[in-house]
């Protein structure tokens, strides 16, 4: 181990006993390019300096470093896929649940939260659904928040949203309000049933009566063990029997399917059914 790798355990530690936000679970190697840039980028002189001013209770470098660790790639019906399956499959279980929840785990800038809330627009679903986005990353969860997105997102949605196999009559008119220049947001309707907050999955409570969990391309920078905890101690118990969760293309939870009572609705993509 080199020097700068020492460092960066030592700053991680550091995080962890000062702010609780565990990233010793993380892979290293994506943590410490992170951490190289986030020195660069605050003009501090080594990863000495970032110790020591996280050591002496540098609160907003400690602030700003939390944010900075995290990966919030994310966009509109990424991997199509998978909404195709949770637009076709999972909602018409639902079609007759009152308070139907969905809870998008690591959520990032709200992308994925939004086009859930679309498809279940599109079913007439949407007056009993609650849907919940919560991350770590606050910085991220405003944005969420707002959902207000520059114009070439809506590039982005508008082909994500064409990708699909949608029932001829499906428009976005009626889900998006483009009427600022530079920005758009969505209906009413929409922004009313999403709900976003902080939420740090390694170590925040469950949610109760859930319905479908989406955890996506976020339980992939833990240890496995790190993603069975998880699994075990805040999916699974957050989940009603009979549940869906959603994990990315990355995170095949078909090795623990047996041990956690999941059972994967198609090959090759990550969806389950819960049965408890
Ligand atoms: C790559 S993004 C995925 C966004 C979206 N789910 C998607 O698939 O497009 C990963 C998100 O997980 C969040 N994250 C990382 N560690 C987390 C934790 N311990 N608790 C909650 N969110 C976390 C990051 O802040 C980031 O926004």
């Amino acid at each position: 181990m080199d020097k700068d790798e020492l460092l960066c355990e030592l700053i991680l530690h550091v995080i962890k006993r000062q702010c609780q936000h565990d990233f010793t679970l993380y892979a290293l190697p994506v943590l410490q390019k992170r951490i190289q840039r986030f020195i660069e980028t605050q003009g501090l002189a080594s990863h000495e300096t970032l110790l020591l001013a996280l050591i002496k209770g540098d609160k907003k470098l400690e602030y700003d470093l939390v944010q900075a660790l995290t990966v919030h790639y994310t966009h509109f019906f990424r991997n199509k896929e998978y909404f195709q399956l949770f637009y076709s499959e999972i909602l018409p279980h639902f079609a007759h649940t009152a308070n139907f929840r969905l809870w998008s785990i690591g959520c990032s800038s709200g992308e994925e939260v939004y086009s859930y809330a679309m498809l279940i627009a599109l079913r007439n679903q949407l007056a009993e659904a609650a849907l919940i986005g919560t991350d770590l990353n606050a910085n991220q969860i405003d944005i969420a928040s707002a959902g207000v997105y520059p114009l070439n997102k809506l590039e982005e949605l508008e082909s994500g949203f064409k990708s699909l196999a949608l029932p001829a009559n499906s428009s976005l008119l009626s889900l998006i309000d483009s009427q600022q220049k530079s920005t758009f947001t969505f209906c009413e309707a929409i922004r009313q049933s999403c709900h976003f907050s902080t939420h740090d999955m390694t170590r925040d409570a469950s949610l109760g009566a859930v319905h479908v969990i989406s955890c996506r391309n976020t339980l992939m920078y833990f240890s496995e063990e790190k993603q069975q905890e998880v699994i075990n101690q805040l999916i699974l118990p957050s989940l009603v029997p009979g549940g869906y969760v959603i994990t990315g293309e990355a995170e095949n939870l078909e090795p623990w399917s047996d041990t956690f009572n999941l059972k994967r609705l198609h090959n090759g993509i990550n969806i389950y059914h819960y049965h408890a």
